[in-house]
């Protein structure tokens, strides 16, 4: 993991608030961390505890006020590999579909580099022949899918949906940076 350059994405899931606790994993592993996230990552978890983390700004909009843009492709060629934890359904569903209304999706359509993604929704949200169809769709493409775990979940139900550990998605980054 060391001198690594890891993407970090992050969509808008409740297990957002577990997302700070794997960046501080990677950048204590040695790894250099950048942040894209989407508008509504940023109802579960703020810019502010992602940068502070990652130690590096996070960038989630095409441009800023001054009409400078985030270069979505230079983000993409930049990594090593790309992470998206949490992935919604809905980020789920666009991916899939090479959909690219959001700077998290052009980058992932920009990414040459292994991408991994660590899918948290309700039970029957996962369940969802669209939603099994669509990861099926992104296994396809050759992006690793990070089972979600059983457990109760923030609705209330038990079942399958919980989004990894962090310390598992760590192996995992870790597994694929050394095979
Ligand atoms: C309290 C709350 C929790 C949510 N949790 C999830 C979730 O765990 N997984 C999911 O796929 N969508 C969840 N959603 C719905 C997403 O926030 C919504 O689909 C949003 O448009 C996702 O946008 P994004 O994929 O651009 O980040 C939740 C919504 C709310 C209000």
């Amino acid at each position: 993991m060391k001198g690594k350059k890891i993407l970090v994405g992050v969509t808008g899931g409740i297990a957002a608030y577990k997302t700070p606790l794997l960046i501080r994993l990677l950048v204590k592993a040695g790894a250099e961390v950048r942040v894209v996230a989407t508008d509504s990552a940023f109802d579960f978890v703020t810019p502010l505890t992602l940068s502070t983390v990652a130690k590096n700004p996070v960038e989630s909009e095409f441009f800023d006020e001054a009409g400078n843009w985030n270069n979505h492709v230079e983000l993409g060629l930049w990594a090593n590999l790309f992470v998206i934890a949490p992935a919604t359904a809905n980020t789920i569903g666009k991916m899939a579909n090479g959909l690219c209304d959001n700077l998290l999706l052009a980058t992932y359509l920009s990414a040459r580099c292994p991408v991994a993604i660590a899918p948290a929704m309700d039970l029957d949200m996962l369940q969802h022949p669209s939603v099994q169809k669509n990861l099926k769709t992104i296994a396809e493409f050759g992006n690793h899918i990070i089972e979600p775990t059983e457990g109760e979940l923030a609705s209330g139900l038990e079942g399958k949906g919980r989004m990894a550990e962090p310390e598992d998605i760590f192996k995992f980054l870790s597994n694929i940076l050394n095979a």
